[in-house]
């Protein structure tokens, strides 16, 4: 039913009006390295096969920072086979491509560059007005679906499994997760991936002995450590800690 739903969504803002510049990255298996355009005819062909929808209404040949950051957004949703990250381009002039499907969501030249967010299920698609970069988009799209798509330095099994230790009161539930969680530690190989498994677990650890409220009192004090004079290498290192403290709060993103 709710794929029949976003199928609905975004047929009726597709079917019939002339998309002929969608531009998508992160289709096709093995990822893809540019953006790849896809001709109006293989829209409706590839939308159904994703649980959700990220668009930006942009202008037709979109550079700048922005874009950038779009682009780096796509590029993390190569690893993300739910999730469609594409760009329609329109133009208000000549040809006036795509203009019709900007009105149709309601988004006007002055609103550019503007991402909408179509998850299966919903009726409407999500508005993003964060500060536009990666990261906020990503924590944008977690916050709205159930669609994985990593913050930096987080890693998506942990994440399914912290998502499940957080949920569950049941003690002897989140021992076992622990447990799994300790397990998957043993099997990675790469140490930057190892390491950030260590986070992950002693974070749960902790939980188990001192209970969920060791999430917040901790990102306080790692914020807190962050404002400090500290080297870039040591704030890289709490910004990855900190994003990981993000996965066990999934509605605080
Ligand atoms: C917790 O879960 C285990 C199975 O994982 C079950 O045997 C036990 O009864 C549950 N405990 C409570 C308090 O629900």
């Amino acid at each position: 039913m709710s794929l029949v739903l976003l199928l609905f969504v975004l047929s009726k803002g597709f079917k019939g009006s002339r998309v002929r510049d969608v531009r998508v990255r992160g289709f096709g298996t093995g990822g893809v390295d540019t953006w790849q355009t896809t001709p109006s005819v293989g829209w409706s062909r590839i939308v159904p096969k994703f649980h959700a929808a990220i668009v930006k209404f942009d202008i037709a040949y979109p550079y700048g920072k922005k874009h950038e950051e779009y682009t780096k957004l796509s590029a993390a949703g190569r690893g993300s086979p739910e999730l469609l990250v594409a760009e329609v381009g329109v133009k208000d002039y000549g040809d006036m491509e795509n203009m019709d499907l900007a009105e149709r969501f309601g988004v006007t030249k002055e609103d550019f560059p503007k991402v909408k967010f179509f998850v299966n299920g919903k009726d409407k698609p999500f508005d993003f007005d964060g500060e536009f970069n990666a990261e906020e988009l990503k924590k944008f799209i977690r916050r709205h679906s159930e669609v994985y798509i990593g913050l930096e330095g987080c890693l998506e099994t942990f994440d399914r499994i912290v998502d499940r230790f957080m949920t569950t009161e049941n003690q002897s539930d989140k021992k076992g997760l622990l447990r799994k969680a300790e397990d998957e530690w043993d099997k990675l190989k790469s140490p930057s991936d190892q390491q950030i498994a260590e986070t992950y677990v002693k974070i749960m650890r902790k939980v188990l002995e001192k209970g969920g409220e060791f999430i917040s009192l901790e990102k306080t004090r790692v914020e807190g450590l962050m404002i400090g004079r500290i080297t870039k290498e040591k704030k890289e290192e709490m910004q990855g800690r900190l994003n990981v403290l993000k996965s066990f709060t999934h509605d605080e993103l």
